[in-house]
């Protein structure tokens, strides 16, 4: 399939086209504010299903259906709690993704089989203009090909989908970088199952009590989570990757001291690192090995959200054979969506510095 590459100023002139071939069961990439999405219309199964294959993605993993006004949610679930209309109100549009119980509307493909939808109103424009050209709610997921890290640019989407969809819409950089946080509403209290840029703190100022799945962070242990994308190695650089933990400038010393070694047994090792530890890697000399890639300031956590899936296709690109990143538990609740992301990068994979390390 020839994949056309469509940029932002031709948009316009191919809007109703764009919006067709999403209509008729073909696949679109398109920027959203969190992470390029892969769209297709949400109320065909077979559409849903040429996403699975074009992501080489688990059908048991439920899409994501994108609308562009409130007015689009009510046909596709069964009501709407008042708590719903509230965080609507609140957050959207925006990164904000909702689990309701769907209406007969919405084919069991587009949901993986279960009886929830996940929907959201993403707020980029372009997002927002496409979904009202398709005329339909687009089911979307990350345009990645699964496993690999969620496509931030429409270069990271080109080399993940050219062959495999109708056409990549260009919007540049991804304003935040990390997918939306997603909220269960089918409880009794709502429920976080992905964590984002939209945290519990503010979530909670808006409805009260706000829960957090106990899934979530546990990889791998008995208790399973309950957005089923999170149960994969997401998110993944090609390289294994570990994360530093201690603090800040200890982690940092402990990375120069692993890199001497390292190098000596033949690794080309990426040092993900943050404004706040750059003079510590300067310091330790001009002849430090490694390559180093800055994720954005401790200070600044939105920068860091910015930057991190690029970096760690930049790992995949430079073919380090090993990536040691600096963990980050800071005081700002964005870092702990940060986090989320880089644990499930690193499969869980950490040592300590100053001591208990899981050797390699
Ligand atoms: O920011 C985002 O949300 C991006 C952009 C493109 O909108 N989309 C995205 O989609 O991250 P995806 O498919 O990569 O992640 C969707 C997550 C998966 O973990 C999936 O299991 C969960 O949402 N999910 C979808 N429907 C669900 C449902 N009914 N119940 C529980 N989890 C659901
Ligand atoms: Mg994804």
């Amino acid at each position: 399939m020839d994949t056309k590459r469509i940029g932002p100023d031709e948009f316009k002139k191919n809007e109703e086209l764009l919006g067709e071939i999403i209509r008729k069961g073909g696949l679109v990439a398109f920027p959203t504010e969190t992470v390029y999405g892969l769209g297709a219309n949400a109320l065909m199964p077979e559409a849903a299903r040429k996403i699975y294959e074009a992501k080489g993605r688990p059908s048991d993993n439920p899409l994501i259906v994108h609308i562009a006004g409130t007015e689009a949610l009510t046909p596709l679930v069964r009501d709407v709690p008042a708590n719903g209309r509230l965080l609507m109100d609140a957050f959207w549009p925006g990164p904000l993704t909702l689990i309701f119980f769907k209406s007969a509307l919405v084919p069991q493909e587009t949901t993986g089989g279960l009886d929830t939808v996940a929907i959201r109103m993403p707020a980029s424009p372009l997002a927002l203009s496409l979904i009202q050209a398709a005329k339909v709610p687009i089911a979307a997921p990350s345009a990645n090909l699964s496993g690999r890290p969620s496509p931030t640019t429409a270069a990271h989407v080109w080399e993940d989908m050219a062959g495999r969809i109708e056409a990549i819409l260009d919007g540049g950089e991804t304003d935040i970088g990390i997918e939306s946080t997603i909220v269960d509403l089918t409880g009794k209290v709502p429920t976080i199952l992905r964590p984002g840029f939209i945290t519990r703190d503010m979530l909670e100022a808006v409805v009260g009590e706000v829960e957090v799945d106990p899934g979530i962070g546990s990889e791998g242990e008995a208790v399973h989570p309950k957005a089923p994308g999170m149960k994969y190695r997401h998110y993944a650089p090609k390289a294994p990757m570990i994360l530093v933990e201690g603090d800040m400038l200890a982690a940092a010393a402990y990375i120069v001291d692993r890199l001497e070694g390292l190098a000596a047994e033949g690794h080309h090792v990426a040092v993900l690192y943050t404004s706040e530890t750059q003079k510590i890697y300067e310091d330790a000399g001009e002849n430090l090995p490694g390559t180093f890639l800055w994720m954005g300031s401790r200070d600044a956590p939105l920068s860091i959200a910015h930057n991190l899936y690029r970096c760690l296709r930049e790992c995949d690109e430079l073919a380090v054979d090993l990536i040691l990143c600096e963990s980050m538990e800071g005081q700002q609740p964005l870092m702990q969506s940060i986090m989320n992301r880089l644990k499930k990068a690193a499969g869980n994979h950490w040592e300590q510095a100053g001591g208990g390390n899981e050797t390699l």
